[in-house]
């Protein structure tokens, strides 16, 4: 069976079963292959945006995955959120001193206040529709003067691979139209200029930088809660 990430990837068959399945159950049917794709946010990006940081009292990383930013948090409390069992006990197993919490990002439970939330690869799984209500719950995690810590892209970026994403939103377009559950996943999503624009309106002052090469194409940005 062809398996498009190498022998320790999913198959094509598996990836397409994923395909045909809700988000959530997809990614517990993708979780103990997961780590040999690449939607899992390489290292190099993770030591980029998080190994700079000081150490909080208490951080959260929302769609956690298998726990590849967690590993990289400092904190007294670390928490990890996701819709996915199957990805959280991969997170279990790299991560064990994390509370690993179970839960939709648009509607998390009460886990108290937080210092630093960050969220890696994951925008794609939130409708255009329902980023306010994302944001919403960064208001609602973080403390004042807490920081949001993530990357996005630059829609100045590079043509072929925004025409290959829009033909590739355009097939989840069709594919969601006709088959129930929905698997949310689309690219371009939660680019600079509109997170820019939702965290700003929810009182969030911004910092950004390019990722080092080969990442350059990648914005890094710190928003922090001013309000
Ligand atoms: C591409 S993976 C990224 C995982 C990890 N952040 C990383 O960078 O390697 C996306 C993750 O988002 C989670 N996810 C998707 N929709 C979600 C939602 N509404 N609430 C919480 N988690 C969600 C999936 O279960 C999956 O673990």
């Amino acid at each position: 069976m062809w398996r498009p990430f190498g022998p320790r990837g999913p198959s094509w068959w598996e990836l397409s079963l994923q395909a045909l399945s809700s988000t959530t159950a997809g990614y517990d049917r993708l979780a103990p292959r997961f780590d040999a794709t690449p939607f899992r946010t390489p290292e190099p990006i993770l030591a980029a945006t998080l190994d700079g940081l000081e150490p909080v009292g208490a951080a959260i990383d929302l769609c956690c995955g298998t726990g590849a930013a967690l590993a990289h948090l400092r904190a007294r409390r670390v928490v990890g959120l996701d819709a996915s069992a199957g990805m959280l006990e991969r997170a279990r197993a790299r991560v064990p001193g994390a509370e690993l919490v179970q839960g939709d990002v648009l509607d998390p439970p009460e886990l108290g206040a937080f210092d630093l939330a960050t969220c890696f690869g994951a925008f794609g799984h939130v409708l255009e529709a329902d980023e306010p209500r994302f944001v919403r719950t960064l208001v609602r995690l973080l403390r004042p003067g807490g920081r949001f810590v993530f990357v996005t892209s630059d829609p100045r970026g590079p043509t072929l691979g925004r025409a290959l994403a829009r033909t590739f939103n355009g097939v989840m377009r069709v594919r969601n139209a006709l088959l129930r559950p929905p698997f949310i996943m689309y690219y371009l999503t939660f680019e600079l200029p509109r997170a820019r624009r939702l965290l700003t309106e929810a009182g969030f002052g911004i910092a950004t930088q390019p990722l080092p090469a080969p990442y350059e194409r990648l914005v890094h940005v710190v928003a922090t809660r001013e309000r």
